[in-house]
């Protein structure tokens, strides 16, 4: 018999979350994998063992959102920075997007940015740019490593024009057949630009000027758009940080007709209205914006009642100095968010407007299920990555910007009072957080989760007029229907 012991970690005496249940189990961890979950006396022998007693386990957090800017803003945020952020804040995979310099819509530049992920902490997705200039390359990107797509329908930072309508079909008629899901922030680009310029010309510089811009209207618009073209070619659709309580019967609806649509929402949507956007001003001007306080609880409905399957971030850093300029036109949208996610929602927990298993299915088992990573990621079970976050929910504490792991230390949740945190982050068996620390020889660990994306089977509609099919000229079409010769 050898004494070797059988595997690298057993956690013991955790509860592990999944969104059916809490169970009080240990887990055992060789490699890179979960290889039991089970009764304590039932785990094998290990070389290092954590004792969780009155801990819980979550799968890790997946974030479908984060911007990263790397390559083309090292003053905001590098590869390493943005996802040691989010090692420290329980997330184990992110999803990143493609405003970047340059943004990603050439296989040159996803080169680029997969050569900066190296650096990662963490497990990665990478959105290509679906644009009118990119529908050309959107195979060679799928073969280079893009993950999904993101069409930027809503101006927003990095200003990439937003796809025609034609363009944004055309791109849906060549990914519904692969499977593959855009991403699309749904504003509408033209009715915001038009009121910003009246804005701006009647010398409104003030926070809530950036909401009198960006009404729900635009969302609510610019949604009914892309889910029309979404049914019609049975591309699958994943809807960014849905902020507004009144476009959410259109997805409620859309998704009893059956459209593939998945839709994130952001703590900030959830918890912030314009109260807060007058007491913080630029630091809070993002897109969508910050509404009304009437949107906060319908979004919270909306999540329970599962019209909304996750919890994103859009971590979107920005220098302090870039985020507190006199006037609001000024100061860059965005602000860092993929470390507060965690804390912020168990604080919800713990105030008991939804339950762990709840927080689970947000934060982790939908994202999954939504990028094809579902089995692979998103559950503590035997054979999946060994991706968990280990929570304290008993421990109360205070965010703090200066402490973010993000270089943009400017926060709108600076000094919110928090009760739950993660303690521990594992990405595929590997602590990239210890006791609350970053470990630091973990940057470089995270890798793409490429190889391992299984997207269920698609189901391509209309498919008779797609572009492609409209262009091949048919067998036996009269032939009064083709051009005559000269
Ligand atoms: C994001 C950014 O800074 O890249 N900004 C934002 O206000 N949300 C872009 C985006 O997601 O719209
Ligand atoms: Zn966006």
């Amino acid at each position: 018999m050898s004494l070797r012991p059988d595997v690298d970690l057993v956690i013991r005496g955790a509860k592990v979350v999944s969104p059916d249940h809490i169970f009080e189990a240990s887990v055992a961890i060789a490699g890179e994998h979960i290889v039991a979950v089970g009764h304590d006396d039932t785990m094998p022998p290990a070389r290092q063992e954590l004792s969780a007693k009155g801990l819980y386990l979550l799968p890790g957090a997946i974030d479908s959102h984060v911007h990263f800017r790397d390559p083309g803003y090292p003053n905001k945020e590098t590869w390493k920075s943005g996802s040691a952020a989010a090692a420290c804040g329980g997330v184990t995979t992110v999803f990143e997007m493609p405003n970047t310099k340059p943004a990603t819509g050439t296989v040159e530049a996803l080169n680029l940015k997969l050569k900066a992920a190296e650096s990662s902490y963490v497990d990665f997705g990478i959105h290509g740019l679906l644009g009118d200039d990119t529908l050309d390359r959107l195979d060679e990107l799928l073969e280079a490593g893009v993950t999904s797509f993101k069409a930027f329908v809503g101006n927003t930072f990095g200003n990439l024009p937003a796809p025609t309508d034609g363009a944004l079909l055309e791109g849906f008629e060549k990914l519904a057949p692969l499977g593959i899901r855009t991403v699309v922030h749904a504003e509408n680009s033209s009715i915001m630009a038009r009121r910003q310029d009246h804005l701006v010309k009647a010398g409104r510089i003030d926070a809530l000027a950036h909401l009198a811009a960006r009404p729900a209207v635009c969302e609510i618009e610019a949604i009914g758009r892309v889910l029309t073209l979404a049914e019609w070619t049975g591309a699958r659709l994943h809807i960014a940080h849905h902020s507004a309580a009144d476009s959410l019967y259109l997805l409620r609806d859309a998704k009893r007709r059956g459209v593939d649509v998945t839709v994130e929402t952001c703590p900030q949507y959830l918890l912030l209205n314009t109260q807060d956007m007058l007491r913080l001003g630029g630091i809070l001007r993002l897109n969508p914006p910050i509404r009304e306080q009437r949107h906060n609880q319908p979004l919270w409905d909306a999540l329970m009642e599962g019209v909304i399957d996750m919890i994103a971030t859009d971590h979107a850093p920005h220098t302090p100095e870039e985020k507190t300029r006199p006037n609001i036109w000024d100061c860059d949208c965005g602000f860092p968010g993929v470390e507060t996610q965690m804390p912020l929602m168990l604080t919800e927990v713990n105030r008991q407007r939804a339950s762990l298993m709840d927080y689970v299915r947000w934060s982790s088992v939908n994202p999954a299920k939504a990028w094809g990573l579902y089995g692979t990621k998103g559950v503590i079970a035997a054979g999946a990555h060994a991706d968990i976050a280990v929570v304290d929910m008993d421990r109360t504490g205070v965010l703090s910007q200066g402490k973010l792991q993000s270089i943009s230390k400017i926060s709108p949740w600076n000094g919110r009072a928090v009760q739950g945190y993660p303690l521990h982050t594992l990405v595929r068996g590997r602590f990239v957080m210890r006791d609350g620390h970053l470990v630091s020889e973990a940057a470089g660990w995270g890798k793409s989760v490429k190889s391992v994306q299984r997207m269920p089977k698609p189901q391509p509609k209309n498919t008779e007029h797609y572009t492609q099919a409209i262009l091949t000229t048919p067998e036996g079409l009269p032939t009064n229907a083709l051009p005559t010769g000269t």
